[in-house]
């Protein structure tokens, strides 16, 4: 601290103090000593004449200059709002008044706020507010690695301290190399990059092989030698005419050594009835005129039954399953010397 005198000339014009190099100095200490006292005394002399004001009390987020501690009537302050908060209403201005009470101000200060964050793609967030000094902490989800600040901040001017962070997928290095690798059998082996960033144990090198593949009933394979089989060959079958091929059209020699399934040919039906119409594609048939009497596995036809109470004819379908097609109950086999118009494929359909 400094302070000046005025009227005080002992050599030249103004002089000035500064505490300690004064005292100090043997030279100018006597007058240094009567400044000092006369300093105090007039530091004393308004206390004492007049009413004074206080430090004004502050609202919330209310700042104010300066650390004086005392103002005299007609003083004039100017309020303002602290770091991070931003004045809404009122006037800022009070003044110290003669009766030693500061004028109301109407000044409010609010927080401010900073923008309300997105969200996080494979990620979260933690917040409680956005405001001045909020924070907001992010993770991100298994597999995914923060890129950014982990943490920000709502600063003072309304503005985040960071761009809100990313979360991208988790990348490994190179794979390691497995231990023999150019014997593989398996060229398609792969090794996964695991969400904490390390590779899947390697994979093993190991010869498979299967054994040579077996016929099937009613069919055929693409494939005659009886050999071993390695890894990932195939072997096709197909089925003799008429039969169906149900299952894949080819197998595959597994890791395991064992083959895949296996297609089997399912075998036609014949449609066990002496006399009568069939319903077959859309088409009707005398059983006798059905040639040849076979369907395929998986095909559907009608025979025609007697509704006796109504006295109509009526279709019920039946599907060949393996060589087994199985005649409604209700199907009568009619007489050898049956008449025509009397069977339920004839009459009126119920
Ligand atoms: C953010 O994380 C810190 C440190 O773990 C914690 O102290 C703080 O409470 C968290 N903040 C929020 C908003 O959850």
């Amino acid at each position: 601290m400094s302070f000046q005198v005025n009227g005080y000339n002992p050599t030249s014009k103004d002089f000035i103090v500064r505490g300690e190099d004064t005292l100090s100095t043997p030279q100018t200490m006597a007058p240094s000593l009567s400044l000092l006292l006369i300093c105090l005394l007039a530091l004393y002399t308004p206390v004492t004449s007049k009413k004074e004001c206080g430090r004004p009390s502050l609202g919330d987020g209310m700042d104010l200059e300066g650390l004086q501690r005392v103002y005299s009537p007609g003083d004039v302050v100017v309020l303002s709002c602290k770091q991070g908060y931003s004045p809404t209403s009122g006037s800022r201005t009070i003044i110290c008044t003669a009766s030693g009470q500061w004028t109301k101000s109407r000044l409010k200060c609010s927080t401010k706020s900073c923008s309300f964050p997105e969200a996080l793609d494979h990620g979260d967030m933690e917040f409680v507010d956005i405001v001045y000094q909020s924070t907001i902490n992010y993770t991100c989800h298994e597999g995914y690695t923060l890129q950014g600040a982990s943490t920000i901040e709502c600063l003072h001017d309304g503005q985040w301290s960071d761009p809100p962070p990313t979360c991208t997928p988790v990348t490994c290095g190179l794979p390691p190399i497995p231990k023999y690798g150019k014997i593989v059998y398996d060229s398609n082996e792969r090794g996964s990059c695991s969400t904490n960033g390390d590779w899947t144990e390697p994979p093993e090198c190991k010869l498979v092989t299967c054994s040579a593949p077996t016929d099937i009933n009613n069919g055929y394979m693409n494939i005659h030698d009886k050999r071993e089989y390695g890894f990932k060959e195939t072997v096709r079958y197909g089925c003799n005419i008429d039969y169906v091929l149900d299952g894949p059209v080819e197998i595959e020699c597994l890791q395991t050594g064992d083959w895949s399934i296996k297609p089997a040919c399912r075998v036609p039906c014949k449609v066990d009835i002496k006399r009568g119409r069939i319903l077959y594609n859309g088409r009707t048939f005398w059983i006798k005129d059905f040639e040849p009497n076979k369907i395929s596995h998986g095909e559907v036809l009608s025979v025609y039954c007697m509704n006796k109470e109504k006295k109509c004819g009526y279709a019920v379908s039946t599907q060949c399953i393996d060589g087994n097609l199985k005649i409604p109950e209700c199907f009568e086999e009619p007489s050898d010397k049956f008449n025509d118009d009397s069977l339920p494929s004839e009459i009126a359909q119920c």
